[in-house]
C-alpha cells in the first residue's frame, strides 16, 4: 500500500533496488533533478516580482533576476548536474550542441545521459500560468569513462531508464517513471520537500477533452480536421471538451488525470509539427505508456522512432488509449 505521508527522498531510496542493475547512480540523479527543480520553483515562483526587485538598485541581483526564466532554468539544471558529476552528458532544447561532462577525465564512470526541456511553456511565464520541466534518461551505448557522441543522445525512446516532468502550477509536482509505473509528489514549499501525493497515476482508458490548438485548423491534415470535427459532434459522449493550455507539461497532467488527448500534428506550415522528439514527446510518451496511455505520430508509437537528429521534430498524438486510437484511424483512412 502506498504512504501518502513518504517523501521522495525516501520513496528514491526504496525503489532503488527495482532498477536492473542498480548501483544508486539512477537514484543520485534522481535527487539531483530533484534539487534543480526546487531551485527553478523558486525562480518561477517569484517571476512577477523581477520588476519590484530590480528597482532595488542591486545591479547585482537585477541582473540575474531579468535573465529569461528559460535560460535560467537551463543553467541551474546543467549547473545542478555537473556539481554533482553523476552524468557524462546533457542535451537540452536551450543549447545548440550535446554537452559533455568531464570529458576530459578517463576515470569518469558515468553511464547516464540527460536529455531535458528546461522551461516548458515558457511563453505562459509572463501571464502567470502553468509551465513545466521535462526530462529524460538514457544509459550511453559508447564505452563508460570515454567522452559521449552524438550516438548516446540518438537513442530510440524505447531505451530511456527513466523519464519526468516537474509542473510549476498551483502546486509544484515532479511526476516521473523508472519503468514502473508513474508516481506523482508534491513540494509543500513551507519546508521545501516532496511528497508522495499522486501514487500509482493512469490514464482514464478514455476521456472527454482534447487539446490542439485549434488556430491552425485551416493548415492541418485532413485526417486530423475530420477527427477534430469526430470531437466536436453531438453522438454519444461527445461533444468533447476543449482545453489547450500551451504548456505541453500542463495538458499532458491534466489529460493523465481527467482523461483527454493532446495533439500537435504537422502542418502545411510545419511539416513535421512543432514538438521536439527527444526532450519533449518521448519522455512524454514513456509516461503516457507507464500509465496506461498511448504515444504516436500518427502512425507508429513515438518510443520506436530512430532519431537523426538532437533537435528533431515529430508530430504528437499523446493521452487515453482509446482516445490516442480513435485519432490514428482518421489520420490513416
Ligand atoms: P517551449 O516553451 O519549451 O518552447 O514549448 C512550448 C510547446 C509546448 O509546450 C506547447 O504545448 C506548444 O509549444 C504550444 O505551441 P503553440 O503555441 O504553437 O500552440
Ligand atoms: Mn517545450
Ligand atoms: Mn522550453
Amino acid at each position: 500500500m502506498f504512504n501518502k505521508n513518504k517523501t521522495l527522498g525516501e520513496f528514491i531510496i526504496e525503489n532503488q533496488t527495482e532498477f536492473q542493475y542498480s548501483t544508486g547512480e539512477l537514484s543520485k540523479l534522481i535527487n539531483a533533478i530533484r534539487l534543480a527543480a526546487k531551485v527553478v520553483n523558486h525562480e518561477v515562483n517569484k517571476a512577477g516580482l523581477v520588476d519590484i526587485l530590480g528597482t532595488a538598485g542591486d545591479t547585482n541581483i537585477q541582473g540575474e533576476n531579468q535573465q529569461k526564466l528559460d535560460v535560467l532554468a537551463n543553467e541551474k539544471f546543467i549547473q545542478t548536474l555537473k556539481n554533482r558529476e553523476i552524468v557524462c552528458g546533457i542535451a537540452s532544447e536551450e543549447e545548440d550542441h550535446y554537452i559533455s561532462v568531464n570529458s576530459q577525465d578517463e576515470n569518469h564512470q558515468n553511464k547516464y545521459v540527460v536529455l531535458m526541456d528546461p522551461l516548458d511553456g515558457s511563453s505562459n511565464i509572463d501571464v502567470n500560468v502553468s509551465v513545466g520541466t521535462i526530462f529524460s534518461i538514457y544509459h550511453r551505448v559508447t564505452p563508460v569513462g570515454t567522452p559521449v557522441t552524438l550516438e548516446d543522445f540518438l537513442q530510440p525512446g524505447k531505451n530511456q531508464v527513466a523519464a519526468g516532468y516537474i509542473i510549476y502550477g498551483t502546486s509544484t509536482m515532479l511526476v516521473y517513471t523508472t519503468g514502473h509505473g508513474v508516481n506523482g509528489f508534491t513540494l509543500n514549499p513551507a519546508i521545501g520537500t516532496f511528497y508522495l501525493s499522486h501514487p500509482n497515476m493512469q490514464f482514464p482508458e478514455t476521456g472527454k477533452i482534447y487539446s490542439v490548438n485549434e488556430g491552425n485548423y485551416i493548415h492541418f491534415p485532413q485526417g486530423v480536421k475530420d477527427y477534430i470535427k469526430y470531437c466536436q459532434k453531438e453522438e454519444e459522449d461527445r461533444p468533447y471538451t476543449s482545453r489547450y493550455i500551451g504548456s505541453l507539461v500542463s495538458d499532458f497532467h491534466r489529460n493523465m488525470i481527467k482523461g483527454g488527448i493532446y495533439m500537435y500534428p504537422k502542418s502545411s506550415k510545419a511539416q513535421k509539427g512543432k514538438l521536439r522528439l527527444l526532450y519533449e514527446c518521448n519522455p512524454m510518451a514513456f509516461l503516457a505508456e507507464q500509465a496506461n496511455g498511448r504515444a504516436s505520430d500518427g502512425h507508429q508509437r513515438i518510443m520506436e522512432i530512430e532519431p537523426t537528429e538532437l533537435h528533431e521534430r515529430v508530430p504528437f498524438f499523446c493521452g487515453s488509449k482509446r482516445m490516442v486510437e480513435k485519432a490514428e484511424e482518421f489520420m490513416q483512412s
